[in-house]
């Protein structure tokens, strides 16, 4: 069973991803970590984000060893890491190279500690789209910015970083447009994909409607 969820910057896609593994058992792949990983690495090379040539070298290198190691840096998760990110994930070439491997895992989905799974809960931006057109359940999670923003700037005073809610606004609108307006693979819902508002409706709401679809696509 492979189910994609895809949509914008803090709508509620990670949480849900996250519930809907653990109650069906199936590994977990949030995408959004391998062009974090190529932004954190340009950051650490003292590489200058414009330098496609360089982010597309770092992208085929990458592994998901590497990816995971990289994860542990604070910089991974920061407003900084996810700028970088928005950033790489413009370029086609990038993109390109990252694509086998975000595939690779549905043919052999494993969980954090190597043991096989069953199935999988892919999240990004264009997981049902172009990662995995062929995912039995594809679900596309939005919200307004303003709610959008809120979220992420309340998530980054918990984790105790410091921001401001203007700069968070300004950062999730950016990252809307250049996600939206990207050349290759840009944000969209699928044609056969199930759209949430979480502006409207509360995550257990939307697992509760998600789990619907799912157990119906599995009682099939
Ligand atoms: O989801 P997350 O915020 O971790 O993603 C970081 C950035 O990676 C996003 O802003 C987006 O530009 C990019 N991304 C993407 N395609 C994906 C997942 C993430 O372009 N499937």
């Amino acid at each position: 069973m492979i189910i994609t969820i895809d949509g914008p910057a803090a709508a509620g896609k990670g949480t849900l991803a996250a519930s809907i593994s653990k109650k069906y058992n199936y590994a977990y792949f949030d995408t959004g970590m391998v062009y974090r990983a190529v932004g954190l690495e340009m950051h650490l090379q003292n590489k200058d984000l414009s330098d496609q040539a360089a982010a597309l070298q770092i992208s085929q290198n990458l592994t998901f060893e590497h990816m995971h190691e990289l994860a542990k840096n604070p910089d991974f998760r920061s407003a900084l890491g996810g700028k970088n990110a928005s950033i790489v994930s413009a370029y086609p070439e990038v993109r390109k190279a990252l694509l086998k491997m975000q595939q690779d895992f549905a043919q052999n989905p494993v969980f954090a500690d190597g043991r096989p799974a069953k199935g999988v809960v892919y999240d990004g931006r264009d997981t049902g789209t172009v990662v995995c057109p062929q995912a039995d359940v594809k679900f596309f999670i939005t919200a307004s910015p303003e709610v959008r923003a809120e979220r992420r700037y309340k998530e980054f005073l918990q984790k105790g970083i410091s921001a401001n809610y203007e700069d968070v606004l300004a950062d999730v609108k950016a990252r809307d447009e250049r996600d939206a307006n990207r050349a290759t693979a840009p944000m969209k819902p699928a044609a056969d994909a199930v759209i949430f508002d979480t502006s409207t409706l509360t995550i257990p709401e939307v697992l509760q409607k998600a789990c619907e679809v799912i157990d119906e696509k599995q009682n099939h």
